[in-house]
Formats: C-alpha cells, structure tokens, sequence
C-alpha cells in the first residue's frame, strides 16, 4: 500500500496530511495564522512565511502521528508549488525536499488551483472527472475545463479581484472581523439580500471570465453615499451592515453561478466541481445548488473544510505518482497568478 505525506503552504495555512493510494487519509493536521493576520486584515506575506517555518515540523509530526506512521513509512512526499505566496511556498518545498533527500522518496509537486478542485473528488469518494471545475479562493475566481484530474484547460479567470479578496475588502470596508468572507457572512444572515442591488459583471458576456472590483466599488458607494468619504468616519447601522453584506454576497453567488451554468453550457460537460475557501460560503452554495436544478448538471461541492485550505486535497498527487510524473530536487516554486495559461499542470 503507497502512503504519501501531502504539505500545503501556499498562504496562511500550515497543512500536513497522510494519504494512501486508496485516497484514505490516515492523519490530517493544520494550523491556521487567523490571529496573526487579524491586525492588519489581510495576509502578511512576511509573517505568513515566519509563521510557517515556526509550524511546517509540528505539523508534519502531527500529521504522522495521527496516521501513527513515522517519515521511514511513507513512499512519497508532495507539496503544493504553485501558485501562492512565494516565501510561504518556499517554506513548504524547502521541507519537502528534505525529507524526499533524507528518507530517499520521491518528490511531487502539486498545483493548489486543482487540488482544491480535487477535493470534491476526495468528498465524493467517486471519480468526478470529466468535469468542470470552478475555483474561487482568495486569489483565483478561475474556470477550467478537466478531462481528468491532471488534465485542465483554463476557460476564464479573475481580471482583477478574486471572489474572496473582494469578500475580504468589502467585510474591511464594513468594519467586519477577519477573515473577512466568513465574518461577512456571518453579517449577513441577518439582512436584506434585496436592499441593495449590486451590479452581477460579465453575465451576458460569453468570455469565461470574473470581474468583481466594480462590485466592490458599488459597495463603497453604498456606504459612503457617492461622496468621498473616509470610510472610518461612517458610522453604519448593524442593519444596513447586515443587508449590504447580504446583497454583496447575493451579487456574488448569482455571478459566479450564472457564469459556472455558461461554462457548463459552452463545453457540453454535465458536471461541475466547485472548490476554495469561498466556496464554504452558505449563499454561494445554495446559488450553485439552485443553478444545478435548474439547468439539470451534477454539482459536487466539498464540506467547508475541505473548502478552504488542507492538505487533504493534496491527495492528487496519488495521480502524478501512479503516472511517474515526479520533480527533480532542484524545482522552484511558481508563485505567480495564474491569467492566460491553457494547460495548466
Ligand atoms: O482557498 P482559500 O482558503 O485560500 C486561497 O487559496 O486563497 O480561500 C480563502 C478565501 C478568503 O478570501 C476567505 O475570506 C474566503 O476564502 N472564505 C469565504 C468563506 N470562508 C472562506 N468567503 C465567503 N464565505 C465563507 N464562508
Ligand atoms: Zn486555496
């Protein structure tokens, strides 16, 4: 039985996992840095770099413990090397090879886009490709075309601001806690999602891709009344709080559903997998579900907290081993958006 260790440190998260070739996890561990990110409501790469030098080895001896394996049991090592903040990434690979180096094991790379469209695959327990994949995470509001797991074409992407970022900035905006897309969220069971109606960018246009910054200016003028006004001398109800960032989430889930049911329409695929941290979020979930009646497709969604970031999702890499596909110990880290790529390993 092929056991591997999976890492994932491509932003905030510290992740470790113990996977076999059977996709059964045997130990999973994650530390978040929530805490020391808080502060300045956002990631610091700098810190987020620091912090997981501190937490990469504790984790990877959770993770193995919890498997109740030690480094000699595993057959291969993989780590996510693209894309992602660059030290954050580096502190990853840096452990990977060393223990590919120690315990003479293989080396593999994971992209993070597909590993998190993997998680679905790890959810459902079944196979899920061919499908279409929807990424929307801090960084990427991305659509890929997946003949299987390894086998992506890109259909569209973010132009500017990721559906999480903007989740991230329109919650600073309204003076909500971090991570933003959560607290938001939290903020809006309780409001209006009609109160505001916010634009939906791009869903008559048959390009693929997403488009969220003029959402997010609308937001700011809803707060601030078109005037240009320092946003922390706005004092807001807790009601208009709660409805902005309800019709801002609606804006957002109607969006990114009605763009996922034209990708699905333009390739002719009947099934979409829907993975990263905003795909935890309620609305956007139900959005997706109702789109998925309506247009008679298969939706997979990981449970949230397979949704944001893991190392369970790493898991594809079982794919790279069982095809050879292993990196040498020179690889770099590619930490970079990914924009205008068409196949994208
Ligand atoms: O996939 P992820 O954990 O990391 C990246 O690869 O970027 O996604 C993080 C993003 C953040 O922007 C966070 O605010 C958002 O996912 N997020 C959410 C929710 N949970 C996390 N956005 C909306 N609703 C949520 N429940
Ligand atoms: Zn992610």
């Amino acid at each position: 039985m092929i056991r591997f260790l999976t890492i994932e440190s491509t932003c905030d998260e510290t992740a470790a996992a113990v996977i076999t070739e059977n996709l059964d996890v045997l130990g999973s561990a994650l530390a978040s840095q929530d805490h020391l990110h808080e502060h300045y409501r956002g990631v610091v790469p700098e810190i987020a770099a620091r912090a997981h030098v501190e937490r990469i080895l504790p984790v990877i001896d959770q993770a193995l413990t919890k498997a109740q394996l030690t480094l000699d049991d595993l057959d291969a090592i993989a780590v996510a090397t693209q894309p992602g903040l660059a030290n954050s990434l580096l502190v990853g690979l840096m452990a990977a090879k060393s223990i590919s180096l120690a315990c003479g094991i293989p080396l593999i790379e994971i992209n993070h886009l597909h590993a998190h469209i993997f998680a679905c695959r790890m959810a459902a327990k079944r196979e899920v490709f061919p499908c279409v994949g929807l990424i929307i995470s801090g960084g990427h509001s991305h659509l890929f075309r997946y003949e299987s797991a390894l086998d992506a074409t890109l259909l569209g992407g973010t132009i500017d601001d990721a559906a999480g970022e903007a989740f991230d900035k329109v919650a600073s905006m309204l003076g909500l806690g971090y991570p933003g897309g959560p607290a938001l969220s939290k903020a809006a069971e309780t409001g209006n999602a009609k109160a505001y109606r916010f634009p939906r960018s791009f869903i008559k246009d048959k390009r693929l891709d997403f488009s969220f910054s003029g959402l997010k200016t609308a937001v700011r003028y809803a707060i601030t009344g078109n005037g240009k006004v320092d946003l922390s001398q706005i004092q807001l109800s807790a009601q208009s709080i709660a409805d902005i960032a309800a019709s801002f989430e609606l804006a957002v889930s109607e969006t990114i559903a009605i763009k996922s049911v034209h990708a699905l329409q333009q390739t002719g695929l009947k099934r979409l997998c829907v993975g990263g941290g905003v795909a935890a979020n309620r609305c956007v979930r139900a959005e997706l579900d109702a789109a998925a009646k309506d247009n008679s497709f298969e939706l997979i969604i990981a449970p949230p907290h397979l949704c944001t970031d893991n190392a369970v999702m790493g898991a594809i890499a079982i794919e790279k081993y069982r095809a050879g596909l292993f990196a040498p110990l020179n690889i770099d880290i590619t930490p970079g958006l990914i924009r205008k790529a068409n196949r994208v390993r």
